[in-house]
């Protein structure tokens, strides 16, 4: 088992298998990134699997594939396989922007893939046009329903935004809700690479305005997942993450892996060891140290809402959020 210094088990891998994106959301990667990881220091999907192996003998149980936008990279479906062939049990997911999902939902469940997250901040094609600054929602709906069609589990993420789709909150929820999907709320969180004029909803806002609509209990949290949950009297429930909340950093059970092999041990910071030495030399046990040491150096919490103005240096296309 992984354990962290302060007590936490460690057993969720989230790798991002590139940094690649085909949307310039404002809140991610509004601009094209000066340079991208040159494709000669990306791992291959055999080395990446070479690492998963050595995560889930060391104890990860959970492991999700991230980007950028993970279906830009060829053969993700194979990876997918090599993973769940290794561990069927494993739980396995992927966050995607469904771009791409119509054409690909059915091979990613066939190779074992379980779960999905994905994007929809908005149902109106215009405002996802501005968001992601490409005309996107109608491939985004038709992957969410191609994806759970072939028996892929969907849950939604919404980033909800000011003068942007911050009136579509009780839309997109019903949205989800009429199909059965969960919703997450995520709050916006700073860094330097959005786009300047974004000004996100703080969970107290959110809420406000899901009451004038709903009757709900706070249920808190559930100890597997960062969100905070409510549920309504049906219910269904929707959940908020704040990662500027003191305890969120309480429940957190996760580590991060970039497409070049830099494992890292909190979405804050910049610290990172990498396994890519390791790996390419095939030493299982050298990989593995650097795991534990990794885990073990995993920071108690984020800085998020910390000492004014400081905001993540950190790009969330690089480790996939
Ligand atoms: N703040 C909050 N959420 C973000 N995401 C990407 N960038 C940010 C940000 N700055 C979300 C996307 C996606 C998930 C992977 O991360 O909406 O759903
Ligand atoms: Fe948008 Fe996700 Fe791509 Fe970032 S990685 S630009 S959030 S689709």
């Amino acid at each position: 088992m992984l354990i962290d210094s302060y007590n936490r088990v460690v057993d969720y891998l989230r790798i991002s298998v590139t940094e690649r994106c085909n949307f310039r959301c404002q809140y991610c990667m509004p601009e094209k990134p000066f340079s991208w990881v040159p494709k000669e220091n990306l791992l291959t999907f055999e080395e990446l699997f070479l690492f998963v192996k050595v995560a889930i003998d060391e104890g990860i149980k959970k492991i999700r594939i991230t980007g950028g936008e993970p279906l830009l990279r060829e053969d993700l479906d194979k990876f997918i396989k090599m993973i769940f062939d290794y561990a069927p049990d494993i739980d396995l997911a992927m966050t995607t922007n469904a771009y791409l999902l119509k054409s690909t939902a059915q091979k990613l469940k066939d190779a074992g893939l379980k779960r999905l997250n994905v994007s929809i901040d908005t149902l109106k094609p215009e405002v996802a046009q501005k968001i992601a600054q490409k005309d996107v929602l109608a491939n985004v709906l038709e992957g969410v329903e191609e994806a759970r069609a072939v028996g892929l589990k969907v849950k939604v993420n919404m980033v909800p935004m000011k003068n942007m789709n911050a009136d579509e909150i009780v839309d997109v929820l019903e949205y989800c809700k009429e199909r059965g999907m969960s919703i997450r709320f995520i709050e916006y969180m700073e860094n330097q690479f959005a786009s300047k004029e974004i000004s996100g909803l703080k969970s107290n806002e959110l809420l406000a305005i899901l009451r004038e609509h709903y009757e709900f209990i706070d249920e808190g949290f559930d100890g597997s997942s960062p969100s905070h949950y409510y549920r309504m009297k049906d219910g269904y429930k929707f959940g908020i993450i704040e990662p500027y909340e003191d305890d969120f950093c309480k429940q957190c059970n996760r580590i991060r892996l970039t497409a070049e092999g830099q494992l890292i041990p909190c979405l804050y910071f910049d610290e990172a060891l990498s396994i890519g030495k390791a790996i390419k030399e095939g030493n299982i046990e050298a990989a593995a140290e650097v795991l534990r040491e990794v885990v073990r150096n995993k920071p108690e919490k984020n800085r998020w809402g910390g000492e004014e103005g400081e905001v993540s240096t950190r790009a969330f296309y690089e480790t996939g959020g």
